[in-house]
């Protein structure tokens, strides 16, 4: 991968940047800045080099369609506030706006187009439709700068066809984080223990199988967890379950076994009643009740590792060399719910371990409960993107700029 440091003269260059700003957001607020924080030193970087900034960035996932409700807006303000400039959001993504907005720039001047998932084009598995996206996007820029490490795992228009059409880049962002996965994939210090949270177990499976090769131990928690608890034979009330994925879990746990790897699984859990939880708003209504989990209540829901779970998982913690831990333990943003998630940040903190935080809910759970960046290793802005690296996977956007052209 070509590095930005190696463009020889940028000034009056419209740098087409791509970055990841898919932020947290709660009633349009937004509520974890770190992927616009991580972009900074890129951008930065890049106007001090008298280059004109022309960002491209999403926001959820609005399937093609122009949604307000997924508008940049807030990421503009924000991004304006921490580069100290004005950022100058285009109303549409490749149209007039996006058109006049850029050849209004002076050299320094940073524009952010609209949410580019907002253009069909954009995610299309057609490679035309795609292609035809890029080339729009080609026209707004001399370089391509490729920072948004978030987003480098999948294969879309303003990841990866626009790559092929202007001479591309990596950004800061994109090679250190390149530098810290790569180290966990060939020379992580053991004891390497790696922790998996959060709800999607079908996302988890793959990357479990490339893990139980070279992780040590294993912690499984969040609500990945029950499908694992389910394949050893327990019952898990209403909490989260993919049926279809027993049979893998109950393989993946032999083979741990067989291959004297260690896997951890919850031993307690916090339930609360089915429906508590009001997701939109993070309120919970009821009682939070501990349980073994051999004996989870058959009417309730478990939504955080329980004490003794805790407990556990930091010892193991405070053992290891090396940590990666994504996906949190239980619904962090309801205090109740948070002790699990808590006692992992907290165990990375007071561990020598080289720690490495991914994913977009464990930063921000991190940063919710007042740690700094800087009291980890290492915080990745990839969820999907860190995951699938040390999956082994090859990554389109990383793969399209290592490319001779
Ligand atoms: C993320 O939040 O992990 C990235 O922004 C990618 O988003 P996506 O999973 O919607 O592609």
């Amino acid at each position: 991968m070509k590095s930005i440091d190696e463009v020889k003269d940028l000034t009056g260059q419209r740098a087409l940047i791509r970055c990841d700003f898919n932020v947290p957001l709660q009633g349009g607020e937004i509520t974890d800045d770190g992927r616009i924080r991580a972009a900074l030193p890129t951008l930065n970087a890049l106007r001090d080099a008298g280059a004109k900034l022309v960002i491209m960035a999403h926001m959820g996932r609005p399937d093609g369609e122009v949604n307000p409700k997924y508008s940049l807006k807030p990421v503009a303000q924000r991004l304006g506030e921490l580069l100290g400039v004005e950022v100058a959001l285009a109303t549409d993504v490749v149209a007039s706006s996006a058109q006049e907005t850029v050849a209004g720039l002076n050299p320094g001047d940073v524009a952010l187009l609209e949410n580019v998932r907002f253009e069909p084009g954009e995610t299309s598995k057609d490679d035309s439709e795609r292609a035809e996206l890029a080339k729009k996007y080609a026209q707004l820029g001399d370089i391509f700068v490729s920072d948004g490490f978030g987003v480098v795992h999948r294969k879309q228009a303003s990841v990866y066809d626009v790559a092929k059409l202007l001479p591309s880049y990596a950004g800061y962002l994109v090679q250190q984080e390149v530098d810290v996965l790569k180290k966990l994939t060939t020379v992580p210090q053991r004891p390497y223990v790696v922790i998996l949270g959060g709800a999607k177990v079908a996302d988890k499976l793959a990357v479990i199988d490339n893990l139980l090769t070279v992780a040590d131990t294993l912690i499984i928690g969040g609500g990945m967890a029950y499908t694992f608890v389910k394949a050893q034979g327990h019952e898990v009330g209403k909490s989260l379950l993919d049926d279809t994925k027993l049979d893998d879990c109950a393989g993946y746990l032999d083979r741990a076994e067989a291959e004297g790897k260690k896997v951890l699984l919850p031993v307690d859990a916090l339930c609360v009643g089915e429906n508590a939880i009001d997701f939109s708003t993070f309120t919970l209504s009821g009682d939070v009740v501990e349980a073994d989990i051999t004996a989870l209540p058959s009417d309730r829901s478990g939504c955080d590792i329980g004490s003794a779970s805790a407990e556990l998982f930091r010892q193991e913690i405070s053992g290891a060399k090396t940590v990666f831990w994504n996906g949190p333990m239980g619904v962090f943003e309801i205090d109740e719910l948070a002790q699990g998630t808590k006692a992992i940040a907290q165990g990375l903190v007071e561990s020598d371990a080289f720690s490495v935080v991914g994913g977009g809910d464990s930063a921000a759970a991190v940063r919710a409960f007042g740690y700094n960046d800087d009291q980890f290793g290492h915080i990745s802005t990839g969820g999907g993107a860190s995951l699938e690296y040390l999956e082994g996977k090859e990554l389109p956007g990383l793969m399209v700029l290592e490319e001779e052209r």
